[in-house]
């Protein structure tokens, strides 16, 4: 496994490379749902890239920034183990060479849910994914469905830029309990995480998404949002860890029935 910290050396070898080339850019903290977005790439391509690089301009708080984990030695060992052939380690200077006076804004989806929450946090995620797959050129591009806004906003810039790459969504990987995988969970106090495992049994039950807050709310949780829309709920809360507060999101697709209930009650 190549790791490549430098990008003129990443030119070089992407101009080298030949047959499919599968890519999986994060922020590190890898966990479970990595891994399986990193397998799937493994399986499906020739070629497979890792990128880490903890994206600072896609954090409206800094002290989210300061308090994001980060676990470089075990990233490295997992992505060896998981057969990955080469891992980019970009610095800000590569990536932002030109002081992020050039950024992709999207007016509407980025607006709302979690957008409407972190202000400029979706333009710096496809400012950074747009920066990585031209420079990456992958075939296929793998992204977990956890951060389904993510997801659709980076398939829409893709279809949108006429980009070239196949955007594969994974499925959300899960602790036994349901909590969502996440690298934020690194940060949760053992009661917080357990505590945590009701969210995602809040989103997918029968209530209205006003109830789901409620009951939410009533467990401890902060709320940011929770809101159904095209078949899925989504919702985002705040978990108070002792001094801290950890903020966390997930997504369920509704059964049809709960759908039918939904819309009739509302
Ligand atoms: O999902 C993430 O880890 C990040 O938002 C991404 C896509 C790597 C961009 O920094």
């Amino acid at each position: 496994m190549k790791v490549i910290d430098n990008l003129s050396t990443w030119r070089q070898l992407r101009r080298e490379l030949s047959g499919s080339i599968g890519f999986v850019p994060t922020m590190g903290a890898l966990h479970g749902g990595h891994a399986g977005l990193l397998e799937r790439s493994v399986s499906e391509n020739a070629v497979t890239v890792l990128s880490i690089y903890l994206n600072p301009t896609q954090f409206n708080n800094p002290d989210d920034l300061a308090r994001y984990p980060s676990t470089m030695e075990q990233d490295l060992q997992l992505a060896r183990e998981l057969g990955v052939d080469v891992v980019l380690l970009p610095g800000y200077e590569d990536l932002y060479a030109d002081g992020y006076r050039f950024r992709i804004e999207e007016h509407q989806f980025s607006r709302e849910l979690c957008g409407a929450h972190r202000p400029g946090h979706f333009t710096g995620v496809l400012t950074v994914v747009m920066k990585l797959l031209n420079l990456v050129r992958p075939d296929r591009a793998y992204f977990g469905e956890k951060d389904y806004q993510q997801l659709q906003l980076i398939r829409d810039m893709c279809e949108t830029f006429f980009m070239d790459v196949h955007i594969v969504a994974c499925a959300t990987v899960r602790e036994p309990n349901g909590l969502a995988l996440s690298s934020r969970n690194a940060l949760l106090d053992a009661p917080g995480r357990a505590r945590s495992a009701q969210f995602q049994q809040l989103l997918r039950s029968d209530l209205d998404d006003a109830g789901v807050a409620r009951e939410l709310e009533r467990a401890g949780f902060v709320v940011d949002y929770v809101e159904t829309r095209d078949g899925r709920r989504f919702g985002a809360i705040l978990v108070n860890c002792g001094d801290r507060q950890v903020r966390l999101i997930d997504n369920v697709s509704l059964r049809h029935e709960q759908l039918a209930a939904l819309a009739s009650a509302g």
